[in-house]
């Protein structure tokens, strides 16, 4: 298959981890004879630098005119302690969104049993977690009216959701859930909010298409709280956009990392693939960046084409990574690699896991991972 990655690299941590996933998938491309091409685009704060414009014209038109887009990072806290700035690097993600109608982001949330010990919360919590939450991703709050008053004592957000807007999501959530374990859990907070009772109506009818889920709503601080009480109960959460950023931080406490959660927008457009994670400037040009999650994403990448052998080595190198402590600080305090080193493993893996060519006294010794 040929595709046309657009890469959008953005700020601070993004381009170190971004760049690990087009070394696995130029690994995936030679060893199952696929031919993907990375186009190069500015986002962010990097692209305000440039163009004072957080998404230049020249990157959407790149995202547009390719199959799909790979997404690192974006922010810089230079923008973050001024909220005076009227140009930010995060409406470059905003806009993008927006722009190619990705109405529907995908956050899957897996354990894998030989990090279950890394998360801070108790193992016979969170052993067995497997969900994913569909957060819409293109309204609500974020892409409401946003005021502030001329005297600077007052601003407003609105937050305005329409029965397509909630019935489109909906659809593909359900979806999921029939090729899952057909249960789906709707967060909102409709004791509240108005348009979290529209929610409820809209999902509720639609429920009855889907005879087979089984739907339960839940308050989203009751979610909140019952993520991390007993987050097995959960298979397919179903939300509104700013109650699904927030729980889908929440949620990578389960993993152990927030370096580990992948992500897939899809919608009207090309669909965007994007870690979970912020720019991390503190981390920026260190090289101790996870890049599982960027790796990660690159494989629901691959998904989306229906190449799901191929996503499937991806996934199978990353456990083995994890299963031998190839990882990175957060995932490894004592004997850590570098990014670099993560993604060289990765791709050297796919690329030749028959044989044992990684050397386990380099490995123990926290050295390079390859013969
Ligand atoms: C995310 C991020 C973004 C969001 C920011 C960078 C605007 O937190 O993708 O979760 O809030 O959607
Ligand atoms: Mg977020």
């Amino acid at each position: 298959m040929e595709l046309k990655i657009a890469l959008l690299s953005g700020d601070g941590i993004g381009p170190e981890v971004t760049q690990q996933a087009v070394k696995v998938l130029d690994a995936i491309a030679e060893k199952h004879g696929h031919t993907f091409t990375f186009t190069k685009a500015d986002v962010g704060a990097i692209a305000i630098e440039k163009t004072g414009n957080p998404l230049p014209n020249e990157t959407l038109e790149i995202c547009k005119n390719s199959d799909a887009i790979l997404f690192g990072a974006i922010g810089d806290p230079k923008y973050d302690n001024n909220p005076d700035n009227a140009i930010r690097p995060e409406q470059g993600l905003l806009k993008l969104r927006k722009n190619l109608g990705l109405f529907a982001n995908i956050r899957p949330l897996t354990t894998y049993p030989t990090l279950i010990h890394k998360s801070n919360l108790k193992k016979d919590v969170i052993k067995g977690t497997d969900f994913v939450i569909y957060r819409e991703l293109t309204s609500g709050i974020y892409f409401g009216e946003h005021t502030s008053s001329s005297d600077g004592k007052t601003a407003s957000d609105s937050c305005t959701y329409t029965t397509e807007q909630i019935d489109r999501i909906s659809h593909l959530a359900f979806k999921a859930a029939q090729v899952r374990r057909k249960k789906l859990t709707l967060v909102d907070k409709a004791n509240a909010l108005e348009t979290s009772r529209l929610w409820r109506k809209r999902v509720t009818e639609i429920g009855q298409q889907y005879p087979d889920i089984k739907l339960e709503y839940l308050f989203v601080d009751n979610a909140a709280m019952q993520l991390i009480l007993k987050p097995t109960q959960f298979d397919v959460i179903l939300t509104e956009n700013l109650f699904g950023d927030i729980l889908s931080d929440e949620a990578s406490v389960i993993a152990g990392s927030i370096g580990l959660l992948a992500s897939a927008s899809i919608g009207e457009k090309t669909a965007l693939f994007e870690p979970i994670h912020g720019s991390y400037p503190d981390a920026k040009g260190k090289n101790i960046a996870n890049p599982l999650a960027s790796v990660l994403s690159a494989a629901m990448l691959l998904d989306y084409f229906s190449l799901h052998d191929e996503a499937e080595d991806i996934r199978i190198a990353v456990e083995k990574s994890i299963e031998l402590n190839i990882s990175t600080p957060d995932l490894n305090s004592t004997n850590h690699f570098s990014t670099t080193n993560v993604g060289n493993f990765l791709s050297d893996f796919i690329l030749d896991d028959e044989n044992t060519f990684y050397n386990k006294n380099n490995i123990d010794l926290g050295q390079s991972t390859i013969i």
